[in-house]
């Protein structure tokens, strides 16, 4: 399907390039002025609406089993993923969403599958890959997950007991290196120091097109809040969002992501 993109980089003059077949093959690139905001036309948006791209967006934590009553996870609440994805579906993209355990009711027209561990999020971004345009990792994805399962309820046993972890599958660090995924590549970076330097430090390991960076020390932001104030850190420059809902925040993202050229 032929869509329309938007693009302000480097050219001085409006015109029209066919991207070469590969990538995101039948994208219609019209270069702007560089000092041109695409998203301040007012005609952008009814181009954005009628093209419709596929995304697939991780949300939520993982749980990462210990024993039958027992599992490590995070205070990701699915609130940003499934914003993005809200708002994907919104401007009228196919949009998959792959989640661990939430609360949250998937969003209409929306696909949707349920991942508890880091292994299952791993395997079904990797299976279902074919075909995105965008994939918007929003996922708090365990780190490390313990060595052992435990098929009985540990018991317990002295004052003090120590847990053996090793590293669970990095799931963005694959994208490019191991899945060969050609598209438009987001990242999100939840620190709770320098936000943007280690937001820039992902963007660049993991090969991305974009990465949020958001604070995760704040209580009114970040993890579990109706809220979120992040910076986009992009390969030449960077933007602030303003404190506001994750909805809105999600809108901008979208935005971006639908003109972003995959590297
Ligand atoms: O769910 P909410 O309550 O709304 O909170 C939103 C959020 C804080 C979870 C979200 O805004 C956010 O920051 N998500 C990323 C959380 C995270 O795990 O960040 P990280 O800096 O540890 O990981 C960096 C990136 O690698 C992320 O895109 C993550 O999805 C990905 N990752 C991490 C580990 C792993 N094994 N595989 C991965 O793909």
């Amino acid at each position: 399907m032929c869509v329309f993109v938007l693009s302000s980089s480097k050219s001085e003059t409006l015109q029209a390039n066919w991207e070469p077949p590969g990538r995101n093959p039948g994208r219609l690139f019209f270069n702007l002025p560089p000092e041109t905001q695409a998203w301040e036309l007012p005609w952008w948006r009814m181009c954005v609406r009628v093209w419709r791209m596929r995304f697939l967006i991780t949300a939520g934590p993982t749980r990462e089993p210990l024993d039958p009553a027992r599992y490590l996870t995070n205070r990701s609440s699915g609130r940003m993923g499934y914003a993005l994805a809200g708002a994907a579906r919104h401007d009228g993209h196919e949009v998959l969403l792959i989640s661990g355990p939430t609360t949250l009711d998937v969003p209409p027209g929306v696909d949707f599958i349920h991942v508890e561990t880091a292994q299952q999020m791993y395997d079904a971004v990797r299976d279902m890959l074919d075909g995105v345009d965008v994939a918007i990792l929003t996922a708090a994805v365990a780190d490390y997950r313990p060595v052992a399962y435990s098929e009985q309820k540990i018991k317990k046993q002295g004052e003090r007991m120590v847990l053996e972890l090793e590293r669970t599958p990095d799931i963005l660090g694959s994208m490019r290196s191991v899945f060969g995924f050609k598209g438009t590549l987001i990242g999100f970076a939840a620190e709770t120091q320098d936000v943007e330097s280690y937001a820039r430090g992902k963007l660049e390991r993991k090969q991305c097109d974009m990465v949020v960076g958001n604070d995760v020390s704040r209580r009114d932001i970040g993890f579990d809040s109706r809220e979120n104030e992040v910076v986009l850190v992009f390969p030449d420059h960077v933007e602030y969002l303003e404190k506001d809902t994750k909805e809105h925040i999600a809108m901008h993202i979208i935005e971006h992501a639908t003109i972003i050229r995959p590297k």
